[in-house]
């Protein structure tokens, strides 16, 4: 039985193409900056967020807990989504190490707006009990809000209202290449609303380990300090940096296969009596669906069964994931699968 596998763009594995370019990769020790292909990886990086400079991480929740460390501060208060994936999906690294105090903000879509984040924002002035507000990270794409986006209105918002607080601004932008692409604003603009933005290497771009964090020299040069300090210092990167390098100059456009795939998944999903979703709010490579008159762990396993994989994400909600594991074919033949299943 073919397995279909939408659990998450992180399952995507490396191809031909992409391994040929690891095996041929020059490498040095990256812990004194002498690996040209991880040099060559963050000025790419830097050129495409327009930031300063650029360091190469293991994960995308090692790029996050660098930022909240360096930008947040011990004891303060940092606002994010009440879905954030660093709220909830990061094991409490952000307060266990980093030591700061997420503070989850509601947010419609995941996304968060200055008039409901103004509430939640204290100052030295507050009571004497308050922690002080010092951060601000928004989630572009959102993952648990179903791969939505920030588009410009509300990018501005967010950068006048981090600039009106006095806030440092991080995105962590793990699929931002999706919301680029869906938003149609480059990668360039997006990343100029925020002090630091961080994205994945290992998601819907194809490549097996890492991710990228930017911003201006001298907080990268601090980040190169705290990850080394998190114990994430290696040393002939390039080997995996090449792959990197390979997917941010291949792998970027094909992103838009993946919306549409997800779009369609949405339509097969649509005409069944036990699922629940609007393909129109479906903006990128992630939809959630609501099930109905079957349990989501039961629809889990029924699926799984049939060889479609996917996670059920609470008792009525289902995640389905596209990425470069599952072509327009596959497409198809999951909506046959779908098509034919009684519940
Ligand atoms: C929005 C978001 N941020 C951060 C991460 C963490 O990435 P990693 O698995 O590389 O630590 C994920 C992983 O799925 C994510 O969805």
């Amino acid at each position: 039985m073919k397995i279909y596998d939408l659990r998450s763009d992180t399952v995507t594995k490396p191809s031909e193409e992409m391994r040929k370019a690891m095996y041929k990769a020059e490498v040095g020790d990256d812990v004194y900056d002498e690996d040209p292909t991880v040099n060559r990886l963050q000025d790419l990086a830097s050129k495409i967020t327009g930031k300063r400079s650029s360091l190469f991480v293991s994960t995308g929740s090692m790029a996050n807990l660098i930022a909240l460390y360096i930008n947040g501060g011990r004891g303060n208060d940092v606002l994010m989504h009440d879905q954030a994936h660093s709220l909830h999906h990061e094991l409490g690294a952000p307060s266990a190490i980093a030591g700061i105090n997420p503070v989850g903000v509601p947010g419609e879509r995941g996304i968060l707006r200055s008039e409901i984040l103004k509430d939640f924002v204290k100052s030295q002035n507050s009571a004497y009990y308050d922690a002080k507000t010092t951060m601000l990270v928004i989630e572009n794409s959102h993952n648990f809000a179903g791969g939505t986006c920030y588009y410009r209105e509300n990018l501005k918002d967010i950068q006048s209202f981090s600039s009106k607080y006095n806030l440092n601004s991080h995105m962590d932008g793990a699929r931002v290449f999706n919301a680029s692409i869906a938003t149609g604003i480059s990668l360039k603009e997006i990343s100029s609303y925020t002090d630091t933005i961080s994205f994945c290497l290992s998601k819907g771009l194809g490549a097996p380990v890492g991710a990228m964090l930017c911003g201006s020299k001298e907080f990268i040069q601090e980040a190169k300090k705290v990850r080394k300090f998190l114990g994430g210092g290696t040393r002939q990167a390039g080997i995996i940096a090449a792959a990197g390098i390979y997917a941010l100059e291949n792998n970027i456009n094909r992103l838009i296969e993946d919306h549409i795939n997800a779009k369609n998944l949405a339509k097969a999903l649509m005409s069944k009596p036990w699922a629940k979703v609007d393909p129109s709010t479906i903006e990128t490579n992630i939809l959630f669906f609501e099930t109905i008159g079957i349990s989501a762990q039961k629809l889990e396993k029924k699926l799984a069964r049939r060889g479609i994989l996917c996670f059920a994400t609470s008792e009525n909600k289902i995640r389905f994931v596209t990425s470069l594991e599952v072509n327009k074919q596959d497409i198809n033949s999951i909506s046959g699968i779908i098509n034919s299943l009684e519940i």
